[in-house]
């Protein structure tokens, strides 16, 4: 069967061919360490799953609206006022299923055949790939790590043409861990409203922050630039929900009501037990998710200080989601290896440690190592590639 054409130029996920290949060796009876983790490795709290438990006793097993249950909106519109002072109205929110299809659904209702949409490396894998489902283009704008990985505003100018629809910004950003600051979103707002560049914010890792860094949506900076974005966001890693999948969008209506239209069609809505659960995650207590933040900030400490120890890494150290993203060049030199790729696969067959190679982030580099395994893991980890770097040293 000839398959369509959208999916032929579909790039395969960095992380599957080193995740094949350390489930082979796991299989082959080898003590691997996966540092790929995109997930917290905490279970989800015991509330919120009790409060599935009880919506399924309760007969909430059916379709709901599209768009979510009234009940999630409102819990989501609460939150965007706790945390941001945001003021949305239900018709600006859609709840969908997970913060993927949020961003998934938002691409295929902004995009035609050749739009552009502006992409700071380095990206999280999927952002690439769904404006190419969608018959849009990716523009890169290289973040550098001397600044921090970050897009500077002359970056950003020099990257728009008549046909840019839309700009993404993630922060805290995965693979990075770096958070922009007030100060450099009012400056990269300015560029895109006097250009009509609709933003858009991912702050799936709004909770996971360290060192005392604040975490800031560039909605909140003026009206005009609420206006101009959409806020994806969800539970997955806040409330450690990954399998749940609920996420969502707030913005504008007209791109709420499109979206929401086209998940009729799709998904019909997000399960409904989920978003129960998701109630439950909002409207009670938030303590268990400080606790989640507190154990990954911990970890970062004792990791960082230990990875930057090790010959042939730098890393600048991260101040949120629950990664690390070291330049491994000199490491793959050392290790004689002609790319990072290498390096990750030779580092694997020999370390048994998995790290996620770079070149999926479009930053070759570099490597993405997760800290959202145990300590004592981690610590494991770290040894094994500090011995097989001094070996090389
Ligand atoms: C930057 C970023 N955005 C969005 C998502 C998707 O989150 P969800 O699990 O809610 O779909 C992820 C998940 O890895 C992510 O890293």
């Amino acid at each position: 069967m000839k398959l369509a054409k959208r999916v032929a130029s579909l790039t395969p996920s960095a992380t599957l061919a080193i995740t094949a290949k350390a489930k082979e060796l796991k299989a082959a009876g080898y003590d691997v360490i996966g540092l790929g983790a995109g997930e917290p490795d905490f279970n989800t709290p015991e509330h919120i799953i009790a409060a599935a438990i009880k919506a399924m006793n309760e007969g909430h097993t059916k379709y709901t609206p599209s768009g979510g249950l009234p009940a999630l909106k409102e819990e989501i519109i609460k939150k965007f006022a706790r945390d941001q002072g945001l003021s949305y109205e239900p018709a600006e929110i859609i709840v969908c299923v997970g913060a993927k299809h949020a961003l998934y659904t938002l691409f295929q209702v902004l995009l035609d055949e050749g739009d552009e949409v502006i992409i700071p490396t380095p990206y999280w894998v999927s952002y690439p790939e769904q404006v190419k489902l969608a018959g849009g283009v990716p523009v890169y704008v290289e973040g550098l790590e001397e600044n921090d990985f970050k897009m500077t505003p002359d970056q950003l100018k020099q990257a728009i043409t008549p046909k840019t629809k839309a700009v993404i910004i993630n922060s805290p950003s995965n693979p990075t861990g770096m958070i922009y600051t007030a100060e450099e979103l009012k400056a990269l707002g300015e560029v895109c409203l006097a250009h009509g560049v609709l933003i858009v914010s991912d702050e799936i890792y709004e909770k996971l922050i360290y060192g005392g860094a604040k975490h800031v949506s560039i909605a909140e900076l003026s009206p005009e630039l609420k206006e101009q974005t959409i806020i994806i966001n969800g539970v997955s890693k806040s409330h450690s929900m990954t399998g749940w999948r609920i996420g969502y969008a707030a913005g504008p209506k007209d791109i709420i009501q499109a979206m929401t239209d086209l998940a009729s069609h799709s998904t019909s809505n997000p399960t409904s037990i989920a978003q129960y659960a998701a109630i439950a995650a909002y409207s009670g207590p938030q303590e268990p998710v400080e606790q989640m933040r507190q154990a990954f900030e911990k970890r970062l400490d004792i990791i960082y200080n230990k990875l930057v120890q090790i010959p042939g890494f730098t890393c600048i150290k991260p101040q949120g989601a629950f990664y690390l993203f070291p330049n491994a060049r000199k490491a793959a030199d050392m290790a004689e290896c002609r790319t990072v790729d290498e390096f990750v696969a030779v580092l694997l067959e020999e370390a048994k440690v998995a790290l996620v190679p770079g070149s999926g982030f479009g930053a070759p580099d570099y490597v993405r190592l997760s800290y959202a395994t145990s300590l004592e893991a981690l610590e494991t980890a770290i040894e094994r590639i500090r011995r097989f770097m001094e070996a090389r040293a």
